[in-house]
């Protein structure tokens, strides 16, 4: 088995801003209360001719670029969303299409805000394997597309974006130390769109029901979050062998500051350690950690042989984390 690591990554978020007073101008809110319950002040939103697949494209450009891999190298792209261009084909198989990675497989991963750390652990495993040699993970979404903005309940909490990172062989000891990943399926009813898909069709009924857009029981969702963020990182570190004290950088998933202050306090982790960008870009779901990652890298967070930790949570329910030696 090889090592397998990020070799590099790259973001791209849209140039469109939501601040908070722009919400209260659609719905019954205030700047004071999104930002105490959440952290969030604004979020970025796709214009008009952008879909999902722009965004990731444009992600994975930067990544590629940061690797020194050209996309003709490329095995396997895995895309992981909820809001993909349409229902097929694979919004993977598109941004393959723009990048020219014409030798690279190409498929779509559903694992709503965890999905970025479930792709990793996909694609990692056929570098490890030696199947493939270079893989690209992108976490992408347009979740202004599927939220409802009459409803204060979600609309605050949401934005656009993508992240993208290359895999490929790393030195002995570097890169992918451990996977935890986890479901849930009781809590289905808690975070999800029903409509559109065999269950529920669209119809002129799904339409005036509002049932293509994001549903969400925000208080159970916040108890499960506060309980899994820190399980989960706990049982990766323990696969990879370490302990709270070794992190040096924790990056969560980007879905309430009062979420991610649990999680760091359980684990002894000091803010400054943290990767917090929320206020800036709000939850974009399967992006929101590759977001974060890459701004990191380009921040000079990121050193060679640092401890570096991946946690995550959403819809499903579904959690994952993951341990790298950076
Ligand atoms: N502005 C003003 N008031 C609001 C707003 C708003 N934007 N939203 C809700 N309220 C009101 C509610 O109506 C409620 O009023 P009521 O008591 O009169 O009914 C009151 O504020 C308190 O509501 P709570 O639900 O108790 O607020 P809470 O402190 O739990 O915060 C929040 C709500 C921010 C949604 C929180 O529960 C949360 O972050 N949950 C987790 C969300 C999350 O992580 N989702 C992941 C989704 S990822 C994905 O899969 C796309």
């Amino acid at each position: 088995m090889r090592s397998v690591g990020i070799i590099g990554t790259g973001k791209y978020v849209p140039e469109r801003i939501l601040t908070n007073e722009d919400l209260a101008q659609l719905v019954d809110t205030n700047d004071e209360w999104i930002v105490s319950r959440t952290g969030m002040k604004e979020r970025r939103i796709a214009a008009e001719h952008e879909a999902t697949s722009d965004l990731a494209y444009k992600a994975a450009v930067r990544a590629l670029e940061s690797s020194g891999i050209t996309a003709e190298q490329l095995d396997l792209i895995v895309v992981c969303t909820v809001t993909p261009d349409m229902a097929f084909p694979s919004t993977a198989c598109l941004v393959q299409e723009k990048l020219g990675a014409k030798k690279a497989a190409a498929f779509d991963l559903s694992a709503a805000c965890a999905g970025f750390i479930y792709g990793l652990a996909t694609a990692s495993n056929f570098v490890k394997t030696g199947i493939y040699n270079y893989t690209l993970v992108i976490g992408a979404e347009c979740l202004s597309r599927i939220t409802d903005y009459t409803d204060r309940n979600t609309c605050v909490l949401f934005g656009d974006g993508a992240g993208a990172a290359v895999l490929g062989p790393v030195a002995d000891g570097r890169g992918f130390q451990s996977f935890e990943l986890g479901a849930d399926g009781t809590g289905q009813e808690l975070l999800k769109i029903e409509g559109g898909g065999s269950r529920l069709p669209a119809s002129v009924e799904t339409l005036e029901d509002k049932r293509h857009y994001i549903y969400m029981n925000g208080r159970e969702v916040f108890k499960f979050a506060v309980r899994i963020m820190g399980s989960a990182a706990e049982e990766a570190l323990a696969k990879a062998g370490k302990t709270k004290e070794d992190i040096d950088l924790f990056i969560p998933h980007q879905a309430n500051m009062r979420i991610i202050q649990s999680a760091i306090e359980r684990l002894h982790v000091p803010v400054e350690k943290c990767v917090i960008n929320l206020p800036r870009y709000a939850n974009t779901s399967a992006a929101s950690i590759p977001i974060a990652l890459a701004e990191a890298a380009e921040e000079g967070r990121l050193s060679e042989g640092d401890t570096v930790v991946l946690v995550g949570f959403g819809g499903g329910l579904t959690w994952g984390a993951s341990v790298i030696t950076w």
